[in-house]
C-alpha cells in the first residue's frame, strides 16, 4: 500500500500543476445542477488525467469521480473515489484554497487517502491502520475543548434550503467556541481538523468524493468522523458530516 500511496502522490502532484498553471482568463466554466454548482474545463482535465493514472496504478479498481463516469461501489474489490478539484468556486475566483482528493476503498471501507493542496504544496495522506501524514510527517488531531476550538463549516450554495439549519448550528458554536470559519473546500477542512489547525468541521450535505479521503485522514490522525447525528458515514451517497478531535 505504501507504494500505491507514493504513486498516487506523484500523480496528484502532477495534476496540481494543472491547477497552478490554469489560464483563468480563458477558462470554460459550466453550471452543473443549479446556481453556483460550477465545473471548469480544468476539473474535467484533472479527472481525466487521474482516471488514466489511477488505472495504471491499480488496473482492477473501479473509478468514481465527481465529474462523471461513475462505477458502482461493490462489496468487494477496490474503488477509487476522486474529486479533481475540491473547492471549485475558490479555484474560479483564484482564492488559492482548493485540493485534489483521491481515496482508495476496499469494499466499502477506505484503505488509503490523499488530499493535495497545490498552492501550499501540502500532501495529506493516510493508510488504514498506519496513521496520517502531512508531507511525510505524522499528524494528529488537537486536544482542544470546544471553548478553545476553531470550528469550520461548509454550506454549498446549491443547497440553499439547508442554510438556515446550518446557521442555527453554527450560531450555537459561535457562542461556545473560540471562532468559526468557512473555507470552501470540504477536503481541506477535514485535513485542517486532522492536523490540529482546526478542531471541528461540520456540513449538512456532502458527497462521497468530498470526504472519502479526508475522513480516513482524520480518523488515522485520531479524530472522529460521523454524520451530524453521530451515525457512521456511508460512501454510497450524500450525507451530513461531523469531524472533530476526541475531546469535543
Ligand atoms: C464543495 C466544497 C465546499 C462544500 C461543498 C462541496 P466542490 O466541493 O467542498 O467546501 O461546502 O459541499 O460540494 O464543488 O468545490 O468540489
Ligand atoms: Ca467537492
Ligand atoms: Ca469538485
Amino acid at each position: 500500500m505504501t507504494n500505491i500511496i507514493n504513486e498516487i502522490s506523484a500523480l496528484v502532484t502532477d495534476c496540481g500543476k494543472i491547477i497552478l498553471n490554469a489560464d483563468r482568463g480563458k477558462m470554460a466554466i459550466d453550471i452543473k445542477s443549479g446556481v453556483a454548482d460550477l465545473v471548469t474545463e480544468y476539473d474535467k482535465k484533472i479527472q481525466a488525467q487521474l482516471e488514466i493514472g489511477l488505472k495504471g496504478i491499480l488496473p482492477e479498481a473501479r473509478f468514481i469521480g465527481e465529474e462523471g463516469s461513475h462505477d458502482e461501489l461493490s462489496d468487494d474489490g477496490y474503488a477509487f473515489i476522486v474529486d479533481p478539484i475540491d473547492g471549485t468556486t475558490n479555484f474560479v475566483k483564484d482564492y488559492h484554497h482548493s485540493a485534489i482528493s483521491v481515496a482508495l476503498l476496499k469494499g466499502k471501507e477506505a484503505v488509503a487517502g490523499i488530499v493535495y493542496n497545490p498552492y501550499l504544496d501540502e500532501m495529506f495522506s493516510a493508510i488504514k491502520g498506519q496513521g496520517a501524514f502531512l508531507n511525510g510527517k505524522k499528524i494528529s488531531v488537537s486536544a482542544q475543548p470546544l471553548d478553545k476550538a476553531l470550528v469550520l463549516f461548509g454550506s454549498a450554495p446549491y443547497n440553499k434550503e439547508l442554510f438556515p439549519k446550518a446557521i442555527e448550528i453554527l450560531t450555537d458554536y459561535f457562542y461556545k467556541a473560540l471562532d468559526i470559519r468557512r473555507s470552501g473546500s470540504a477536503a481541506l477542512d477535514l485535513c485542517s481538523v486532522a492536523c490540529g489547525r482546526a478542531d471541528l468541521y461540520f456540513e449538512l450535505i456532502v458527497s462521497p468524493w468530498d470526504f472519502a479521503a479526508g475522513k480516513l485522514i482524520v480518523e488515522e490522525a485520531g479524530g472522529v468522523v460521523t454524520t451530524i447525528d453521530g451515525e457512521p458515514l456511508s460512501f454510497e451517497g450524500k450525507t451530513s458530516i461531523s469531524a472533530k478531535n476526541n475531546v469535543i
